[in-house]
């Protein structure tokens, strides 16, 4: 652990502590603050936010995300910055109903039930919570699944609704394993995965690696790709390959709660044995 500063977020009003030794983005979270972000590794610029006063000094980071004229007149990644004074940032980019109303992250050890092929190289991984037993999240919403042995993580989205509702009667996946992804128990948490050679994580889903009855730990949620109350216009979806997987959970909401917002979903795949 290093020394600990306080951060305050401008407009907002919101102060939260941080150790040198994590990264603002992080700390906020873990303090029931949700920033906006998206990749989290300092490659897609959507945690950027203005240092109005003090001192933080960045992990490595894309300069696609932040250039370095930006970052000379003071712009900072907050998922790659570590503060070394009390700080006081700017949010450029924020939901003011996220950011303290947010689905608290849980850290939530579960089993595999299920890992099937979905397509050439998806694989639908199903997951249940044992330790808590349950796990909250909104539709369009990820974790981070934790890779065994290793500290490390990789991002997946679920695919489900949050009360464990998958394909079997959900309706929105045109019925169970034909139209969609394999069918989800209630309590169950699909993710649809692409299969990477060589990958640290993914390449675990081919035979030989990971297996129903083994445990997978996973934190969050993430992400504020979610449906927002009280909207009634019409939906649009784009997505391509295991993209699928947070349009389906958003999809299956809608079913479930019989939600008549029209839809219009464009998918994009390379073969048609990329289809699901
Ligand atoms: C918010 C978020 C949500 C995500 N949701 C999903 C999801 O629902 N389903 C899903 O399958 N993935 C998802 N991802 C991507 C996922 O987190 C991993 O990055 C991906 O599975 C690769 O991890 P790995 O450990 O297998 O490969 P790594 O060991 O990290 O990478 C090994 C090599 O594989 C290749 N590679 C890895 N990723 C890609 C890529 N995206 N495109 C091309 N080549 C690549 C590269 O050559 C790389 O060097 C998401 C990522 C984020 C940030
Ligand atoms: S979340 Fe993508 S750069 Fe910070």
């Amino acid at each position: 652990m290093g020394r600990t500063h306080r951060i305050s977020f401008e407009p907002v009003d919101i102060e939260m502590e941080v150790d040198e030794d994590e990264n603002i983005l992080d700390a906020a979270f873990r303090q029931g603050i949700h920033l906006m972000h998206g990749c989290r590794e300092g490659q897609c610029s959507a945690c950027k936010s203005f240092l109005l006063d003090g001192d933080i000094q960045m992990d490595r980071y894309s300069t696609f995300a932040c250039n370095d004229s930006e970052v000379e007149e003071g712009y900072v990644l907050l998922c790659r910055g570590h503060a070394f004074s009390d700080c006081t940032v700017e949010l450029l980019n924020f939901d003011e109903d996220e950011l303290l109303n947010a689905i608290p992250i849980q850290e939530v050890t579960t089993q595999i039930t299920g890992l099937e092929a979905v397509t050439r190289d998806i694989v639908s991984l199903r997951l249940k919570p044992i330790t808590p037993e349950s796990f909250d999240f909104k539709p369009g919403q990820y974790v981070d699944i934790m890779i065994p042995g290793t500290d490390e993580h990789r991002s997946f989205s679920m695919a489900t609704t949050p009360n464990g509702h998958g394909g079997s009667g959900g309706g929105a996946d045109g019925g169970g394993a034909h139209g969609g992804s394999a069918s989800a128990d209630l309590g169950e948490i699909e993710f649809l995965i692409k299969r990477y050679p060589g990958g640290r994580f993914s390449s675990l889903l081919e035979e030989g690696g990971l297996a129903v009855g083994d445990e997978l730990d996973i934190v969050g949620p993430y992400g504020s790709s979610t449906l927002k109350d009280g909207h009634v216009l019409p939906i649009v979806c784009i997505a391509g390959g295991a993209g699928m997987a947070p349009i389906l959970s958003i999809l299956r909401h809608l079913a479930q709660t019989q939600d008549t917002r029209p839809v219009r979903f464009y998918y994009g795949a390379r073969t048609e044995t990329d289809l699901f």
